[in-house]
């Protein structure tokens, strides 16, 4: 820290101002939690880590920093060399931030699955952003990983790669940990974050466990990541799970990981803006929802901390865009809502579908088995990611395919199938599903970010048949 002594610098002698924003990195504050703890009936001490006040408004500006002073100690980084790195974004600003001060140039490649703000944040900073589809395997010359390496080549470019980087577990090591147990008078029994490159929970861990071995380290994960036992499908909660283990995952350092679904990331991340007016992102909803659990078993003796890796602010579109919410079926808008005429079809059959390859003479004998006209195709198995549905098949459109030649028959779907069906929220509107069933024959209901089920023009008039002479809005 070089706040204002500098000794070369007279006039700033007695001042406190930093040098640079690089030494407002880390020094982040804890804060209780203590309306969450009264909602929740919890007894111990719940505080949380406010990374949102680094300079970059997350936990990643420390490794950023960390990663680029090793660098140039290493002789990998000189004034005008160009930085490279595939980031969900936090990383991105953070490596930015620096750069700036440090005399970089920046290229950062994303998924589309990231809000547009977040990529707005980096060019604002005078970085370079490239986008990819997140709908295809890593080892896809499209996916984020492989553009960023064909960058890094063709750019001659240092890439610091978070994923495997040392320095990125060392500098919560060097910083996190070491702040948590001095701002707890080492008073701390559980710490609960959220992992990703699985830095943070890894540095942090380490250093406490060698301060005490009894504190408590728990991940909170993506119920469908790999760290807590899922597949690695996909998921819509920001920059935490992942498909494979990284270089800093280190199990033995962990007492337990807690997978969490995006729902309650999400109404988790909104209660706590709304509750303790901290506006909170996804991943930090999804700590704080294991922070919770965790909380609640822990005796009244207790301190839980629990680190919010980022603020709400870049996820303004989404998890705080009630129209956005809803539509995943995460809100309910009104009793007056799709719900409604699903529950009188009666009991919801699961959902019905076909895979991409599966044939057309497959997907004939699933609409006619079971009465139906349209058919979503989803990949995998249930229950499927909104993100896993790629296309439609509908019974007109396939008899007229199949009339104009018969060969259709045994091809996969994913060959002739159409776009996706609208989608609609669980909790929507009736007078919304109504106004979309006019554009289309069928829309796809989701409930908690996943398909329902299929809606259809006949369960809208079986309903208001059955319901005649009530209002309907
Ligand atoms: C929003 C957010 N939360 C949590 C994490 C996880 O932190 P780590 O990569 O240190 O495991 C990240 C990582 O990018 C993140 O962007």
């Amino acid at each position: 820290m070089a706040w204002g002594d500098d000794a070369e610098d007279a006039r700033l002698h007695g001042t406190h101002i930093a040098e640079s924003v690089l030494d407002l990195i880390g020094n982040t504050p804890l804060v209780r939690l203590k309306r969450i703890s009264e909602i929740h009936g919890i007894r111990s001490v719940l505080a949380m880590k406010m990374e949102t006040t680094n300079p970059g408004g997350s936990s990643k500006d420390r490794p950023a920093l960390e990663m680029i002073l090793a660098a140039e100690r290493d002789g990998l980084l000189w004034p005008g060399r160009t930085i490279v790195e595939p980031t969900s974004g936090n990383t991105g600003v953070g490596l930015a931030i620096v750069a700036v001060q440090r005399g970089y140039h920046c290229v950062f490649v994303m998924t589309d699955k990231v809000a547009p703000e977040k990529v707005q944040f980096l060019r604002a900073y005078g970085a370079e952003v490239v986008v990819c589809p997140v709908a295809v395997p890593p080892d896809d010359p499209q996916s984020y990983y492989k553009v960023a390496e064909r960058l890094t080549d063709e750019r001659d470019a240092f890439r610091p790669n978070q994923y495997a980087n040392p320095n990125n577990p060392a500098a919560h090591f060097a910083t996190t940990g070491p702040e948590i147990w001095r701002q707890t008078g080492g008073r701390i029994t559980h710490f609960v974050a959220g992992a990703g490159t699985c830095g943070t929970i890894t540095g942090t861990a380490r250093y406490l466990k060698e301060q005490n071995p009894d504190i408590q380290v728990i991940a909170a994960d993506p119920d469908a990541s790999v760290f807590s036992g899922g597949s690695g499908r996909p998921y819509l909660v920001e920059g935490v799970g992942e498909d494979f283990f990284p270089a800093a995952w280190q199990p033995d350092l962990y007492d337990g990981v807690i997978p969490i679904t995006d729902e309650q990331s999400f109404l988790t991340a909104r209660e706590v803006s709304k509750e303790e007016g901290i506006l909170i992102g996804g991943s930090g909803g999804m700590a704080v929802a294991a922070a919770i659990e965790v909380a609640k078993q822990a005796g009244p003796g207790d301190l839980v901390v629990v680190l919010n890796p980022d603020s709400g602010r870049g996820y303004l579109s989404k998890v705080f865009n009630d129209d956005w919410m809803a539509n995943f079926g995460f809100l309910t808008e009104s009793a007056d809502c799709v719900s409604a005429v699903l529950e009188a079809r009666g009991s919801t059959p699961a959902l019905l579908y076909v895979n991409p390859s599966d044939t057309v003479r497959d997907a004939i004998e699933v609409m006619r088995a079971n009465g139906v006209s349209q058919l979503p195709v989803c990949k995998n198995t249930p229950p499927f990611a909104a993100a896993e549905v790629s296309g439609s098949v509908d019974e007109l459109d396939l008899m007229e395919a199949v009339y104009r030649d018969q060969a259709v028959l045994g091809l996969p779907v994913e060959h002739v199938m159409g776009l996706k069906l609208p989608t609609i929220g669980v909790g929507q509107r009736i007078a919304m599903a109504v106004g979309m069933l006019d554009a289309s024959p069928a829309l796809l209901v989701l409930s908690g970010g996943r398909p329902l089920s299929v809606l259809t023009r006949s369960d809208l008039l079986s309903y208001f048949e059955a319901t005649a002479g009530a209002a309907h809005g």
